[in-house]
């Protein structure tokens, strides 16, 4: 497919996991892309690295400014750079709260803001974030983490509305568990990671966890000028985890 020809797109968190194979699969379709990251170094052609941090407004804006001067414009922003926390509401002090929201979701504002003035001159502007089931399901120990994607998802329908009439469509991605090296930095962490990846994996009715070229096909489609009609929505990519309710194996 080659639906990205001629168009540009920039990637947070765009130096691993989802928002890498997101930016490797954009770039395959026909896309310039340019990745943004707290650590772009394993970023290599046809993308290229930008270092910023997005709980940081100047480096942000620089980096926007960079990526959309080398691009020649700006088409799609996939606002995906994000970072979890675990525990409950007694879990986490004020300042990991105030943290772990200023990067997944004022992140997502700085950046997008940076962004729009280039957005609004594409003909085919999109932009998809990157949140998850945490947003649409209570998972237990994730109360700080789904708080900030609950954010997300509520942000995307508000920016949905906002720029439509700019022509500038907003959606995100839900994703189940993704085996991303995040998810293997949690798994390293368990007492016991092999029974907790079956745990992960059982969670899901597919019964296995979501690859990251699976949320980064479904980013894809949102972002594509294919999907022209579809602003303001949230596709899961959770392997049924979200809306199915299966019965246990052979009963
Ligand atoms: N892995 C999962 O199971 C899963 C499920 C649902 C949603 N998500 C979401 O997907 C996104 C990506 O997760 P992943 O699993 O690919 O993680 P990852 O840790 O593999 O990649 C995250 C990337 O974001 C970058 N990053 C982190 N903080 C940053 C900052 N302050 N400024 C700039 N860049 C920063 C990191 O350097 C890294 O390259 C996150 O928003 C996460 O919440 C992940």
């Amino acid at each position: 497919m080659s639906d990205f020809e001629g168009l540009t797109a920039l990637v947070t968190g765009g130096a691993s996991g989802i928002g890498r194979a997101t930016a490797d699969l954009l770039a395959e379709r026909g896309a310039k892309v340019a990745v943004l990251d707290l650590d772009p170094s394993p970023v290599d052609k046809p993308l290229t690295g930008h270092l910023a941090d997005v709980t940081d407004d100047v480096s942000v804006r620089a980096a926007v400014a960079a990526a959309v001067h080398e691009l020649g414009g700006l088409d799609v922003l996939v606002n995906n750079a994000g970072i979890g926390a675990q525990g409950t509401v007694e879990t986490n002090s004020d300042e990991e709260w105030h943290r772990v929201f200023d990067v997944n979701v004022l992140g997502m504002v700085r950046t997008a803001r940076a962004c729009l003035p280039h957005l609004r001159a594409s003909a085919h502007a999109a932009i998809v974030n990157t949140c998850s089931i945490a947003a649409t399901a209570g998972l237990p120990q994730r109360a700080l983490y789904s708080a900030t994607k609950g954010a997300v998802y509520s942000l995307t329908l508000a920016m949905a509305a906002d720029h439509v009439r700019e022509g500038i469509r907003v959606n995100c991605v839900n994703p189940g568990t993704v085996d991303t090296p995040w998810v293997g930095r949690l798994l390293d962490a368990a007492d016991d990671p092999a029974a907790e990846r079956a745990a992960l994996e059982a969670r899901q009715p597919t019964g296995r966890l979501v690859s990251p070229a699976e949320v980064a096909g479904a980013i894809a489609y949102l972002a594509s000028p294919l999907s022209g009609a579809t602003t303001g929505t949230a596709l899961a990519v959770d392997g049924g985890m979200q809306g199915l309710r299966p019965r246990p194996a052979g009963r």
